[in-house]
């Protein structure tokens, strides 16, 4: 089969997720401060949440801040605090008037009170939009999501209300910060880096990956056609097996 006879068939992702990477690098191939990668970088997503918008996405997840990202300088962090803050104090307006939901993942309890009351605001005041659902991952690692779901869980268990036997996968899935979102069916990492670095370790399970090689704040149109169209020549299993590679394998 070509690939344009399999891209035609194959529709785009409902949910992509996205490892914004190559801030500092872009920044640095240019002389210029980590700070004006990460401005750019900010132009970058914006950009996204229009072509994933004009594109079909139904789900955007941009990982902006993971719980590693403390590690970095004061400076930095301060930085990219400031950056969330002014973002959603500038375009929250705009996103709710082109109906786009926002949704923040990553804990809580580790951000500043005026900073938790603003992401509080953006997704109690775009709930009832029906649009785009735009998930940023701010102080996100995907072992502490699992780790304060198994807390719940266990403070159901040990109070009573379940029973430790019923505990499944939906039951997990049900205590994520994802728990009312589709898995990714597409997670997109730019920068050329080829690591998963503590993101939707549990929803990526069955995910496609990309990785691009332009730094994000290159990261344009052309670079996300081009992700969704690698997307599309791949063939997804999930364990099971295809017709062709069926007929390849001889029966012992
Ligand atoms: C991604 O760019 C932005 C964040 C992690 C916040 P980086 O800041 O990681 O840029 P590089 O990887 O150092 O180039
Ligand atoms: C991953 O990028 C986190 C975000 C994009 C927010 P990093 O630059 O922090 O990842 P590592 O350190 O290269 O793995
Ligand atoms: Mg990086």
């Amino acid at each position: 089969m070509s690939s344009s006879q399999r891209d035609a068939g194959v529709p785009n992702p409902t949910h992509v997720a996205i490892i914004m990477d190559g801030n500092g690098r872009w920044a640095q191939m240019r002389g210029l401060p980590r700070q004006e990668g990460h401005r750019r970088g900010l132009e970058a997503l914006r950009r996204t949440i229009r072509n994933a918008d004009a594109l079909g996405i139904q789900v955007l997840t941009l990982y902006s801040f993971s719980t590693e990202n403390w590690r970095r300088p004061h400076a930095e962090v301060s930085f990219l605090m400031g950056l969330l803050k002014h973002f959603v104090e500038k375009d929250l307006a705009e996103l709710s008037a082109a109906n786009v939901r926002v949704r923040i993942i990553g804990g809580r309890d580790d951000l500043a009170p005026d900073l938790r009351r603003l992401v509080e605001h953006a997704e109690t005041s775009t709930r009832a939009n029906t649009g785009l659902v735009l998930v940023i991952a701010f102080n996100y690692g995907a072992r502490d999501e699992i780790v304060r779901a198994a807390r719940a869980l266990a403070a159901d268990a040990a109070s009573g209300r379940i029973d430790p036997s019923v505990i499944d996968e939906a039951a997990l899935a049900g205590r994520l910060d994802t728990h009312d979102l589709p898995d990714p069916e597409l997670v997109i990492r730019t920068s050329g880096e080829t690591r998963i670095s503590n993101f939707l370790l549990w929803q990526a399970a069955y995910a496609e990956f990309v990785f691009a090689p332009v730094m994000w704040p290159d990261f344009d149109r052309a670079a996300f056609e081009e992700a969704l169209a690698q997307y599309r020549q791949r063939e997804r299993r999930f364990g099971g097996v295809t017709a062709p590679t069926d007929r390849s394998v001889g029966v012992a």
